[in-house]
């Protein structure tokens, strides 16, 4: 017997089995009807792009007939980790790594105060209800280091003090050339009161 068929097939198949299927499928769709539409969850800004010591709102809004419980996860490289849960209106579990970093608000917002390098990674926010099943969202956190914006200042000036120092070089290889110039004309065009001016200078 061949494991893949056509969607034909399994029309044929699904049509014999039709009266079997259709309570079946009633059923399903009213789980699916439970889990779907129960809670919306909407994710303001999938991906949010931060500096060092920024203050970072991960901005969310839900709908929820229910009271939800929301919850906050952290994802990197090193796994993932529960950051905060609550129910709107009591008081947020925080996770002692994020003991007075975070913020929550009713909506479902979380904000992370003074981000390091080390909070970049992706927030998986679910909001579940009981009966009415969950809703999940995700937000990736991009921290830019100082470092970076400080050695880009330290270039901007770099090339700042070279193009003075080039200025400054062409204006004193500028005023060389006059004095020079000028020499020249004292001693070879001058007026001969200057003239005798040098040659007594030069006696
Ligand atoms: C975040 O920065 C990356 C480059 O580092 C850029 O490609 C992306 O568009 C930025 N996203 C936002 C939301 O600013
Ligand atoms: C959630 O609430 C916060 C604080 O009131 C607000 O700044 C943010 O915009 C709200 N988010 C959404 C998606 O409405």
């Amino acid at each position: 017997m061949r494991l893949v068929r056509s969607p034909g097939h399994w029309r044929h198949w699904l049509g014999g089995c039709g009266v079997w299927l259709s309570p079946l499928g009633l059923c399903l769709g009213a789980a699916c009807g439970l889990q779907g539409p129960g809670v919306a969850l909407y994710v303001a800004q999938v991906a949010i792009n931060a500096t060092v010591a920024e203050d970072v709102l991960l901005s969310v809004a839900f709908s929820c007939p229910g009271v939800p419980t929301i919850e906050w996860r952290y994802a990197s490289h090193k796994g993932a980790q529960r950051i905060v849960a609550w129910q709107p209106g009591t008081q947020a579990h925080v996770a002692p790594s994020h003991q007075h970093r975070v913020c929550t608000f009713d909506n479902g917002s979380l904000q992370l105060l003074r981000v390091g390098p080390h909070d970049a990674g992706v927030y998986v926010v679910t909001v579940s209800e009981q009966l009415l099943g969950s809703s999940l969202g995700t937000v990736a956190l991009h921290v830019s280091e100082v470092l970076y914006e400080d050695l880009h200042f330290v270039a901007v000036v770099l090339a700042f003090l070279t193009a003075v120092g080039a200025v400054l070089a062409g204006l004193l290889w500028v005023c060389n050339r006059c004095g020079r110039l000028w020499k020249q004309r004292l001693l070879t065009g001058g007026s001969s009161t200057e003239r005798v001016e040098l040659q007594d200078m030069a006696y």
